[in-house]
């Protein structure tokens, strides 16, 4: 059987011509968008699509256009979180609607075209490299379709959640020379921040990619029934030093709340729910700082 490593030439189907051609209906889209923002951590778990759905109702609601691109073909959780599991996309002459939550925000996934919800990701390839390599390109070429055949209308943010993996946000900025920045996530684990740390100098080294700032995620438990609140990770180092050492902002830090998990497993909004719970306070701060960040890049 042959892998793509055979092909030697494109065996006339102009590969090369068709990559031009939807890079530049991809620059026509991101016309549209104001600003491009990835959420990222190299551990995974953290609470990435978390704050992505969180960050984009909050956004939202303080008047800023906000879309959500799930860029994670292997555990794509968007659809569900925001509310849209049942849309089906459908493509017309090149341009597709995205899926619109209950407040319109618009919703995109690879998810969506994925067969079955417990049909495995198998990438064929000879060797476990030869895998991976196919794996990075499959998913960059199906999110450059996606984001170039999606019609999201007028933006002023695009949230762009990330699988976990440092790499991913390399991925993307090739592929998205105009992206505005990134935002980490991590909680405070020791575990989870050496490995974040890695992907906040990858981003800002090698990447060349703005951090907007780093969050902490699951900071600490506060008991729904009467919001006492204690650790939740036990450690010395915190988040906030791990941003100092790193010169990016530290935007705040999000509680754990079972609620929270509840609601964006119900694909329903916590702040509309919950507006005044500490965990939905954290979010309209954080969204705030964020808020601040993103102004000055409109033009
Ligand atoms: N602050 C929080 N309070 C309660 N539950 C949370 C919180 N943050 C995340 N969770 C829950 O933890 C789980 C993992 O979160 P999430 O899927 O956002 O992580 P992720 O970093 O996107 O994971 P992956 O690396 O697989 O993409 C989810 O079930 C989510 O509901
Ligand atoms: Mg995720």
């Amino acid at each position: 059987m042959k892998n793509y490593n055979d092909i030697a030439t494109d065996g006339g189907s102009d590969v090369l011509g068709q990559v031009a051609e939807q890079l530049d209906r991809l620059n026509q889209r991101l016309k549209r968008i104001r600003t491009m923002i990835a959420v990222m951590s190299g551990k995974g778990g953290v609470g990435k699509s978390t704050v992505t759905a969180c960050m984009a109702d909050a956004l939202t609601r303080s008047g800023i256009r906000t879309g959500v691109m799930d860029a994670d073909l292997n555990g794509p959780c968007m659809m569900q979180m925001m509310g849209v599991s049942d849309f089906k996309p459908l493509s017309r002459n090149g341009s597709m609607a995205a899926a619109r939550n209950e407040f319109g925000i618009p919703v995109m996934s690879m998810g969506m075209f994925l067969p079955g919800e417990y049909t495995p990701l198998v990438w064929e390839a000879n060797t476990q490299q030869g895998a991976y390599t196919w794996r990075s390109m499959v998913e960059m070429s199906a999110l450059r379709e996606l984001l170039s055949d999606t019609d999201w209308g007028d933006l002023d943010v695009l949230l762009i959640d990330l699988p976990p993996g440092a790499e991913r946000l390399q991925n993307l900025a090739d592929l998205l020379p105009n992206l505005s920045g990134t935002v980490v996530v991590t909680t405070p684990s020791l575990v989870a921040m050496k490995v974040v740390g890695r992907s906040i100098s990858m981003a800002t080294e090698i990447a060349k990619v703005r951090v907007a700032g780093v969050i902490e995620n699951m900071s600490a438990v506060v008991c729904p029934a009467c919001d006492y609140r204690d650790q939740f990770f036990r450690g010395d180092s915190t988040v906030k030093d791990l941003a100092e050492a790193h010169n990016v902002p530290y935007l705040g830090a999000i509680p754990y709340d079972q609620g929270l998990a509840y609601y964006l497993d119900s694909g329903e909004s916590y702040l509309k729910h919950h507006p005044s719970k500490p965990a939905a306070a954290a979010i309209l701060e954080i969204t705030q700082r964020m808020v601040s960040w993103i102004k000055p890049q409109f033009s």
